[in-house]
């Protein structure tokens, strides 16, 4: 390909301003960590739901997951082993604060202290997240989400959190898709608490990034002079299914409901107008937004968490209210959770995110893929497939880097293979495989073609 002069000095000023990209994995607490009755940890809303008939897969429960709470510096050598460079983990909000409220649990924060030490030792990045869905089920008694409290409580643990381990830890991010959150666990009621109510998801959703721009300023606040804090979205491009004005005006809905409803509270400080007005035909005026609220939820932040794994197709469908789309249909080749694998979406959404809401430094938070992986065979497990998505989902981040997107790290998901959610432990995500009845870990194909990866990329730089 000839680069023409003007992608070449998007891709110097592209270069330059945000050099080699990092590599790292991410995981999330609960998915790993088990160890759920441990150093006095509290009770979450994922241990509960976990208990209803029915939520998950094989009625799985993270109880002991990875076991990484015990395990964590076996996993610590595994990621030196594997060259990565920077780590995305998640903070238990339980462990720090049992009943989401009060002072630390001292144990609760010596665990993640240790954890941060040890990578700090192996000259591996720590990125903590302070809110990967596991809020404390005492929180969820008195409201959860969908009670403005919670968005000051967060800020108290984000605040004490920061306090603790500001000297070890400098980047942060506060929200693990608050999408999933607010949707997912309240208006599908698929993910904890399990809620199927729509109004309740919208005060939800507002709580969240409320308590997101407060959590900002604690962490400005506690965190050292060198603090630096995000938040990561799950983002997706929205395509009309067909030209037919209905499809393309549901694509927008999508759009709106699926990027635009955190996007541009967010950088744009208010709410994208065309699903204020869905939603409040829908359900009537839109509750719990007060005065000051959308300064406070689009505090500067140094940099937005993009997790990316699927574009959707959308097809209008009057039925399904409030959005009218039909479900999306993915197109083949798909992964085991069915997502339609599609790099180009990656691409899209980094030039779309560059250009509505640039210039901005962009991590991608996740990116991966599961499927059914056969067990170990003479000390690997063979996943071409997901070798495949890798390259394919790095090739188009460097292409988007070189026409201008400011991305600077990028975190495969996921280290291990763990609890995915509702799915039990039938979905596996791992770039290292897992025994979870042993807990023996075995490398795969893609941990390895990741490893390889890193070192050409550090060598080339
Ligand atoms: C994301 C979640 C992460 C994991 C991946 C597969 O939505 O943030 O915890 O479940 O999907």
């Amino acid at each position: 390909m000839t680069a023409t002069p003007r992608s070449r000095s998007a891709r110097e000023a592209g270069a330059a301003r945000s050099g080699r990209l990092r590599f790292g994995v991410a995981t999330a607490a609960y998915q790993i960590e088990g160890a759920v009755r441990d150093g006095g940890r509290g009770e979450s809303i994922w241990d509960r739901f976990c208990r209803v008939p029915g939520a998950v897969a094989n009625g799985d429960t993270g109880d002991v997951a990875c076991d990484h709470y015990h395990r964590w510096r076996d996993d610590l050598d595994i990621m030196g082993a594997l060259n990565v460079e920077s780590y995305r983990f998640s903070i238990a909000w339980p462990r720090v604060q049992p009943d989401g409220r009060g002072p630390v649990n001292p144990e609760g924060i010596a665990f993640y202290r240790r954890l941060v030490e040890g990578l700090l030792e192996r000259g591996i990045e720590p990125v903590a997240t302070l809110y990967h869905w596991d809020l404390p089920q005492a929180r969820q008694d008195a409201g959860g989400w969908a009670a403005r409290e919670t968005a000051e409580r967060f800020a108290e643990y984000a605040q004490l959190t920061a306090a603790a381990l500001g000297d070890v830890v400098t980047r942060w991010i506060t929200h693990n898709e608050p999408w999933v959150v607010a949707f997912a666990g309240h208006a599908h009621g698929t993910k904890a608490p399990g809620i199927r109510d729509w109004p309740t998801a919208l005060r939800a959703s507002h709580h969240l990034l409320l308590s997101h721009g407060l959590a900002v300023e604690a962490i400005r606040a506690e965190g050292g002079p060198d603090a630096e804090v995000g938040i990561t979205l799950n983002l997706a491009p929205a395509r009309p299914a067909s030209s037919s004005e209905a499809d393309r005006a549901a694509a927008l809905r999508m759009d709106g409901h699926m990027n635009r409803w955190f996007l541009d509270p967010l950088l744009r400080r208010r709410y994208p107008e065309d699903l204020v007005d869905l939603f409040e035909r829908h359900f009537g005026p839109l509750e719990g937004i007060e005065p000051g609220d959308a300064e406070v939820i689009a505090r500067p932040i140094d940099f937005l968490g993009v997790n990316y794994y699927f574009p959707l197709t959308v097809q209008a469908d009057p039925r399904m209210v409030p959005l009218g789309t039909g479900s999306p249909r993915p197109a083949e080749p798909t992964t085991a959770m069915g997502w339609e694998v599609d790099a180009g979406g990656l691409y899209e959404l980094l030039m779309r995110v560059t250009r509505d809401y640039g210039p901005l430094p962009v991590d991608i938070t996740e990116n991966g893929a599961a499927y059914a992986d056969s067990g170990p065979n003479g000390g690997i497990v063979d996943d071409p497939e997901r070798v495949a998505y890798l390259e394919q989902h790095l090739a188009a981040l460097e292409r988007a880097r070189a026409e201008g997107a400011d991305v600077r790290r990028y975190y495969a998901w996921s280290l291990l293979d763990n609890f995915e959610w509702e799915h039990g432990y039938d979905m596996r995500f791992g770039l290292v495989h897992v025994d979870f009845e042993t807990q023996r870990r075995v490398p795969k194909r893609s941990g390895l073609w990741y490893r390889d990866h890193i070192r050409t990329t550090r060598e080339g730089a």
